[in-house]
């Protein structure tokens, strides 16, 4: 018998009756649940990559009353679709929607592929994701393995390879899509995702007493829940350090697009340069820049953690006497208009604050 063959995989396909019955009784109720549409279900399980379930739901709300359906993403412009997205961070899934959008209605003919291998030909669309829709919307028997999944499969089936490893999610990847029940496979997906976020926790917190799937858990058994799964340390952040420019005249913010390729690509910021610079050497600048600054009014440190890198900001608040430069002097309803990373979150609020004063 081929759970005898392989008792760790026995444990993996053992979960699903336990695990339907528990989420029949304690699912979340999201937005996203209440339809088969894999338009919404697609947008969804993009934007709560990276981001919990609490944060996203106003975004998602937003979105789907802006852009209900494949169409409506596809033709939707750029600065539109950047400020649907402003603080969800990682822009390049919004832009992966909507490509993805166009090739839908280009090469599909409008309909969403149905199936996994197809789904992941589109932009954007990885192993997670594509298996995510394909369950949650179509019913295929696929595994959709986040962070959360990785977590459960790890503890019950006692796996102590290292998940930052390729080869072992991969591993963990096939072992979940044998163990994925042909009957209700979106909803076990769901259900583990679910059980992830809110009982199997993350290190020190896993609340064993009302999980579901405890009684056949081998991480339980061997007292090793707390030590799985194993993570390799990641590589330390790349630390920046930058002056920025909150520049103000007459009622109006300078603003300047970031480029089109690489991190934050497209977006609005504040003209900032690399190195932390005290006032007289921000003057320097500011004169390169041909301004004369009128008024220091404030200087305002903040950091931001991207997962790569860390920025580490000190910013100027200033007027200056002339809206010049090569940058976009925005007023108060333009700059509401713009995307504008979060990563400039606490200055935004500063010059939204300056702006209003004046009007
Ligand atoms: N996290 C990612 N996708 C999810 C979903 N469909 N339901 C709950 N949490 C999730």
């Amino acid at each position: 018998m081929k759970e005898y063959a392989d008792p760790q995989q026995a444990r993996l396909d053992a979960m699903a009756a336990p695990l339907l019955a528990w989420y029949d009784v304690n699912k979340r109720t999201l937005p996203w649940r209440g339809t088969r549409d894999p338009y919404q279900i697609w947008v969804s399980e993009v934007m709560l990559q990276q981001t919990r379930v609490a944060a996203v739901i106003p975004y998602y709300q937003r979105w789907m009353a802006e852009l209900p359906d494949v169409a409506a993403l596809a033709a939707v412009e750029e600065e539109k679709l950047l400020k649907l997205w402003e603080g969800l961070g990682y822009y390049s899934r919004a832009r992966n929607l909507k490509k993805a959008a166009e090739v839908i209605l280009s090469q599909h003919g409008g309909q969403f592929p149905r199936h996994y291998g197809e789904l992941l030909k589109l932009p954007g669309i990885g192993e997670y994701t594509a298996g995510a829709v394909a369950s949650i919307a179509f019913g295929e028997r696929v595994s959709a393995v986040d962070g959360n999944v990785l977590r459960v499969a790890a503890r019950m089936a006692l796996l102590e390879g290292d998940i930052m490893d390729q080869q072992v999610r991969r591993e963990m990847r096939q072992r979940m899509n044998q163990a994925t029940p042909s009957d209700r496979p979106g909803d076990f997906n769901q259900a583990l995702m679910d059980l992830g976020a809110t009982v199997c926790l993350p290190s020190g917190a896993p609340d064993c007493g009302v999980c579901p799937l405890s009684p056949a858990c081998a991480a339980r058994a061997a007292g090793r829940q707390h030590a799985l799964p194993v993570r390799s340390k990641k590589a330390p952040r790349r630390v920046e350090e930058m002056t920025v420019f909150l520049l103000l005249c007459r009622g109006r913010a300078a603003l300047r697009k970031r480029d089109e390729a690489g991190l934050l690509a497209g977006l609005w910021e504040f003209p900032h340069v690399p190195g932390t610079l005290d006032e007289s050497q921000a003057g320097t600048v500011l004169a390169a820049w041909g301004l004369n600054p009128l008024d220091w009014r404030q200087k305002i440190e903040a950091k931001h953690i991207f997962t790569h890198v860390e920025w580490r900001m000190t910013g100027y608040l200033l007027d200056v006497r002339e809206a010049q430069g090569a940058f976009t002097w925005a007023d108060r309803t333009e700059l509401e208009g713009m995307a504008v990373p979060s990563a400039f979150g606490k200055y935004l609020k500063e010059v939204h604050r300056a702006l209003e004063e004046e009007t």
